[in-house]
């Protein structure tokens, strides 16, 4: 890790960490950039991002070169293993085992969502943006699901500053020494939560269940008319 590039940003404000790492990532190989406040959060499939005070806001770009084929595709999957691992750390046993991945890297505790990941890239880097609800959990009221707060679950959590450095050195680690595909998509899948049915953009309405995920990190899907289809995460713009 020597000769890398991996500066850290620690904001007190801004509209988004997305857009700020964009215009800070040149001739970086990762950059962090985290703020304490951020106004215009952006989060999947258009909706926003609300900013809960005392929340972790962060993104970390990574220069794409380094994530060579396949570990490229299995980003999304590998960002939520990570920040499963994370959160376990601090957990109370009560809820050691009701931390769920929800493909590919939303965690759930029990059914409250208490993190999200939005990823983007442009030609040279990725762009990893996450919101952790590490102190409140905000009243999600544009169609997102319920929310929760780490805080709720755990025995004590250290500060967001700690969470936030072991995630950075986190995805610079699985950059720079990924885990073979086998064991990414195994060990996703054992933190899955099987029995919660999956909607498609598409046809909101209609529920799909969860069969396995495939050896790309795809999940494979089934609908009660027997057809099923193999979803990959989108992360590119
Ligand atoms: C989701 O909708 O589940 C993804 C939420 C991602 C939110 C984070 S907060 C830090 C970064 N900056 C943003 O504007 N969005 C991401």
């Amino acid at each position: 890790m020597n000769n890398l590039k991996t500066p850290q940003y620690w904001l007190q404000t801004t509209d988004s960490t997305m857009r700020e790492a964009r215009e800070v990532s040149q001739g970086n190989n990762f950059v962090l950039v985290s703020t304490i406040e951020q106004t215009t959060g952006r989060g999947t499939k258009g909706r926003s991002w609300l900013c809960g005070k005392g929340n972790i806001f962060m993104t970390v770009a990574i220069q794409i070169d380094l994530l060579g084929d396949p570990n490229l595709p299995l980003l999304p999957l590998n960002t939520g293993i990570l920040l499963h691992e994370v959160y376990s750390r601090y957990l109370h046993r009560d809820f050691q085992d009701r931390i769920w991945i929800k493909w590919p890297n939303d965690i759930l505790v029990e059914t409250k969502k208490v993190s999200g990941v939005l990823m983007e890239s442009d030609t040279n880097y990725l762009y990893v943006g996450i919101g952790i609800n590490t102190a409140v959990a905000p009243v999600v009221t544009d169609g997102g699901r319920h929310s929760g707060c780490l805080n709720d679950y755990v025995r004590s959590l250290p500060s967001n500053k700690k969470i936030i450095l072991e995630i950075y050195e986190g995805l610079i680690g699985l950059t720079l020494n990924p885990r073979p595909a086998e064991e990414v998509v195994k060990n996703a899948a054992q933190h899955m939560d099987w029995e919660q049915p999956v909607f498609l953009r598409s046809k909101p309405e209609k529920p799909w269940r969860p069969i396995c995920l495939t050896k790309h990190g795809e999940l494979k899907v089934r609908c009660d008319k027997g057809e099923e289809r193999a979803l990959s995460a989108e992360y590119l713009e």
